[in-house]
């Protein structure tokens, strides 16, 4: 069977991880007093940005390196499907990242970011609340899409694996 390289395969997992992370504590954050929110988008934050920087590093370990070709039962429309579903996933795991950097870089009122106890990371890039209003708005909006990518790339994974009985996510498992 055709497998992703180790590095590909930390990649996904390590990213994968960290979004279900950070989804998880902006959902558990939504309706905490302002105080008690901090302590769950410190880490938000933080993650966000390891997330945007092991990205870069994923696209570029992508670019320099072919994946497996797909089994032959996955051609056509849901190979393209497949594809485009991949593509989006690349361009949220940069926008997303960035849009929730810009919505507070650009507030004017930026407290640095603890990242995990290591060090603090100063956010502010400037001071425009119109950019930093759309920003907080595309990172708002873009929630939505991309928990239904995730949705689909599940379902997607699941239909090869076992309704087309063939061997598929061994392709992405460490
Ligand atoms: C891939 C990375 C990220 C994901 C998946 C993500 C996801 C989310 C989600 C689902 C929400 C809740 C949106 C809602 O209220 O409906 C949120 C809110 C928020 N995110 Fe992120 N985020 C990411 C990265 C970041 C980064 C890097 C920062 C800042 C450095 C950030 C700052 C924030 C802030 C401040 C909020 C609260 C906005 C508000 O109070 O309305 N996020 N994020
Ligand atoms: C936040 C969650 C996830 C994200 C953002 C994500 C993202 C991605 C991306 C971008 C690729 C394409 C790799 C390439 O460049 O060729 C991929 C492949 C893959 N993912 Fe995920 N993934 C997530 C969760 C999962 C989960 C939970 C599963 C298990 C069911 C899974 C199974 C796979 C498999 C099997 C492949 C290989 C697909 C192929 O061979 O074409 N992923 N994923």
């Amino acid at each position: 069977m055709r497998k992703y390289s180790k590095v590909a395969i930390f990649f996904h997992w390590t990213i994968a991880i960290l979004i279900g992370a950070n989804i998880l504590l902006a959902d558990l954050s939504e309706d905490l007093p302002k105080v008690v929110r901090a302590a769950y988008m410190n880490p938000h934050k933080a993650i966000g940005i390891s997330i945007l920087l092991l990205t870069v590093g994923r696209i570029l370990w992508r670019l320099t390196h072919r994946p497996p070709a797909l089994p032959d039962k996955v051609a056509g429309l849901q190979a393209k499907a497949g594809h485009t579903v991949h593509i989006l996933f690349y361009v949220l795991m940069i926008v997303m990242p960035l849009s929730g950097w810009l919505m507070i870089g650009l507030n004017g009122k930026a407290a640095p970011v603890d990242f995990f106890g290591l060090f603090t990371l100063d956010m502010a890039v400037g001071n425009n609340d119109m950019l930093s209003g759309l920003a907080h708005e595309s990172h708002e909006f873009l929630a939505t899409p991309f928990l239904v990518l995730i949705g689909l790339h599940v379902l997607g994974a699941l239909k090869h694996q076992f309704i087309d009985k063939m061997p598929f996510i061994q392709r992405m498992w460490p």
